[in-house]
Formats: C-alpha cells, sequence, structure tokens
C-alpha cells in the first residue's frame, strides 16, 4: 500500500494561496526555468528548471489518488471537469455539487469526513500514493494521525497574506527531513511525520 501525502506550493509565510484563492504569484516557478512541462490533463506547458520538472515528473508518477476538499474544488472551477492527476479524485464537502452528481463524474464526492475519504482512495490508490490538496483537508489529516508524508514546494517569496497550510494545529509535530531539491524560485521539501 502506497503512502498518504500532502502536496502544497507554500510561500515561506506559509500561505498555499492568496485571500482571494489566487495561486498566481506562488506558481511563479512553473514557469522559471528551460525544462517544458506538458500539464497533464490540460493544453498547458510549464517550463520550469530541469530540477523542478524531474521532481515534479516523480509526484505524477506515484499519484494514485487524489483526495481535496471543496474549497479546493470550487477555487479551481472543478478543474474544468478534468481532475489535476487524471486519477480517481474524492471531494469532502457537506453538500456535493448536483451537476458533478451523475454517471460519469470524474469526482467521488465523500460527505462522511475526511478518514472515509482516505480510506476510499488508498483503495483506488493501490501502491500509489494518495496525494492530499485542501488546507482544511490536510489540517485534520495531520490532527488525525493519516498523513506520512508533507511534500512542500517552497515558493521564493512571501506571500504577506491568504490562505495558511497549516492553521493553528493546537500540538507539536515531529517531522524528519527527507529531501531538500533545489528548483529556481522554489526549494523543494520532503518531510515524514514521525508518529
Ligand atoms: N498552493 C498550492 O499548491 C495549492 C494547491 C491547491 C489548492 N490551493 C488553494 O488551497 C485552497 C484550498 O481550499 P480551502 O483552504 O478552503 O480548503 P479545502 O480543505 O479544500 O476545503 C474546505 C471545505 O471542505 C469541506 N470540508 C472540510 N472538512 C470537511 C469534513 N470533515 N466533512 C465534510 N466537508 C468538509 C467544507 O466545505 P463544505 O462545507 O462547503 O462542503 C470546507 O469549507 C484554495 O485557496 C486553493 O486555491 C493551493
Amino acid at each position: 500500500m502506497g503512502k498518504v501525502v500532502t502536496g502544497f506550493t507554500m510561500s515561506l509565510d506559509g500561505f498555499v494561496a492568496a485571500p482571494n484563492h489566487d495561486v498566481g504569484k506562488l506558481f511563479k516557478w512553473y514557469f522559471s526555468g528551460d525544462t517544458p512541462f506538458p500539464l497533464l490533463n490540460t493544453n498547458m506547458t510549464f517550463k520550469m528548471s530541469a530540477a523542478s520538472a524531474q521532481h515534479f515528473q516523480s509526484l505524477f508518477d506515484t499519484t494514485g489518488a487524489l483526495v481535496t476538499g471543496r474549497g479546493d474544488f470550487d477555487a479551481s472551477n472543478a478543474w474544468n471537469g478534468k481532475p489535476p492527476f487524471d486519477v480517481p479524485t474524492y471531494i469532502v464537502t457537506h453538500n456535493p455539487p448536483q451537476e458533478w452528481v451523475k454517471e460519469g463524474s470524474p469526482f467521488i464526492f465523500v460527505t462522511e469526513g475526511v478518514e472515509s475519504a482516505i480510506a476510499q482512495a488508498k483503495q483506488s490508490a493501490g501502491d500509489k500514493d494518495v496525494v492530499i490538496g485542501g488546507t482544511q483537508i490536510t489540517q485534520q489529516g495531520i490532527k488525525a494521525g493519516l498523513i506520512d508524508e508533507i511534500f512542500i514546494e517552497l515558493a521564493s517569496m512571501l506571500l504577506g497574506d491568504g490562505i495558511s497550510l497549516f492553521g493553528h494545529l493546537g500540538h507539536h509535530v515531529e517531522l524528519e527531513r527527507l529531501s531538500v531539491i533545489e528548483g529556481t524560485d522554489v526549494t523543494h521539501l520532503r518531510y515524514r511525520v514521525v508518529k
């Protein structure tokens, strides 16, 4: 069975989006190099450093399912109907959007909470990893001891204000640093959550 990991681009002051949920400034590193990275399921091609492209590709290669929250789903406009990793995508919400609850929908809506969503995603992912998106989903996952690793793409900026990734967890979490990769305008950090 794979791991349960978070995956976010975060500013040095801990934000993953501006107060209006815009992520544009944070993703400068997607265009800070010469290595083309065609983004799955879109007609977009990023141009990042070779180190970032290699790192980013490994994230796509190892991801078997995505669990995120209704905030991420809404902020991305449901990724125009094409889930970002092209894997089973679980959206934790109290109120599933009826326009997406239909035969052939690319999204699975989970109203029983984060633990249930992660359990379902693990079944789908098999040997691959479950990636957690959504700040509330991440915080609840950490509190419940369900997150194995934290991947941070640390953007070289202070955003100043916005959506905090970790909020106020209210308790101490020990981390073991697993790797550091230097990109351009970003540092890729990987930590294991010590349980
Ligand atoms: N920087 C990056 O790499 C990156 C990547 C992706 C996204 N983002 C940003 O991250 C932000 C994600 O949104 P977010 O912070 O609002 O958090 P979120 O975790 O995606 O969604 C929070 C919402 O999920 C639902 N929810 C949470 N816990 C639940 C539970 N236990 N049971 C049922 N429903 C639950 C609630 O919505 P309902 O009550 O309405 O159902 C809640 O308002 C956006 O600003 C997005 O742009 C950044």
